[in-house]
């Protein structure tokens, strides 16, 4: 397995690397095509925007929208990059990830349905379909160390797992970014004129909502985390903080509502300070701004009925709770 050479955020000279990996990427596909899924995030962004100028339109980009995703978020993006002259398409996969979470409460196993789902089932029959033999994706470096590491695999990891994804799917993998972390990237995107809400964007996990649902992500589940999800992102954008989520958990508690019992939902909420995600601290919200947080999620998010504040760090916590 080859080890992946890193390129520090300070040592970066965000547009050599720019002419470089258009280069390389150029060079690969040849004549062929690649086609790539943006997810919106500042990495998949990143590298559709890089598979753009190289490869123009023998490169087809597709947003897949697992069901997971948040509040408008497939047509906000797909709207978004066709100012860039990109030309997104959306596919409805919905149905298929769903069948594939059924039943699933286990974090890894959830993450290894959604990959195979994303990567065998969806995106095999894409590629198949336009006879792309490449992929375009934004792994980054911390995936790989995690992954390596064994603390969380990350969905879009293959090699360093001895997976060979020509043989597992049928296409090759491309992964321009895979040298750089989370600031290197953002530099990157800044110096390929995306606007500063795509490479300041905060990271928002490829396994998507179900990361933030501990047990089984059924349909109705994934909307309570949606919901609570949308209110804690518009609550602390202004905190700049480095990612900042609403997590549902397995276990109800009870509360009351009108003078009755009501065993409900539980909603924790997470805010993090952190550079590279590599270590993180929570942020030092206000009273004042948990107690709306709260209210706002008993109110607005049907079956609430009690909300927490992660004050762990990382480690030994993890920034998602799946
Ligand atoms: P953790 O939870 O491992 O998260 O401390 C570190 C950073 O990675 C994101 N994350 C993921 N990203 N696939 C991804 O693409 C994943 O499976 C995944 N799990 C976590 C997380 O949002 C945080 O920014």
């Amino acid at each position: 397995m080859a080890e992946v050479a890193e390129i520090k955020s300070m040592e970066l000279v965000p547009e050599a690397f720019i002419t470089e990996k258009v280069r390389e990427i150029a060079d690969i596909v040849g004549d062929g095509t690649a086609i790539n899924a943006l997810s919106g995030g500042v990495d998949s962004s990143v590298v559709t925007m890089l598979g753009h100028r190289a490869l123009k339109t023998k490169l087809k980009t597709y947003f897949i929208n697992n069901g997971l995703m948040r509040k408008n978020e497939p047509q906000q993006i797909a709207g978004l990059f066709k100012q860039f002259g990109v030309d997104v398409k959306i596919v409805d996969a919905e149905k298929q990830f769903f069948q594939a979470l059924k039943g699933i409460t286990d974090p890894e196993e959830k993450r290894e349905a959604i990959t195979q789902t994303f990567y065998k089932d969806v995106f095999g029959k894409l590629v198949r379909d336009s006879g792309a033999k490449y992929l375009l994706q934004g792994t980054i470096l911390t995936d790989i160390d995690e992954t390596i590491a064994g603390i969380k695999r990350q969905h879009n990891v293959f090699e360093q797992l001895g997976i060979d994804p020509q043989e597992a799917f049928g296409y090759k993998i491309i992964e321009p970014v895979v040298q750089l972390r989370k600031d290197g990237v953002r530099k990157v995107g800044q110096a390929l004129g995306l606007p500063a809400s795509v490479f300041n964007r905060m990271p928002f996990p490829g396994p998507a909502l179900s990361a933030r649902v501990i047990g089984e992500a059924t349909p109705q589940r994934i909307e309570t985390v949606r919901m609570a999800t949308s209110i804690v992102e518009e609550e602390l954008f202004a905190t700049k903080a480095f990612q900042y989520m609403a997590i549902l958990h397995q276990d109800k508690v009870t509360g009351m509502r009108n003078n009755k019992r009501d065993f409900g939902n539980q909603i924790e909420i997470r805010c993090w300070d952190s550079v590279d995600a590599r270590i993180a601290t929570p942020t030092q919200l206000s009273h004042e701004m948990l107690v709306k947080l709260a209210h706002r999620m008993v109110t607005e998010v049907p079956g609430v009925v009690s909300v927490t504040y992660n004050m762990t760090p990382k480690p030994p916590s993890t920034m998602e709770a799946v």
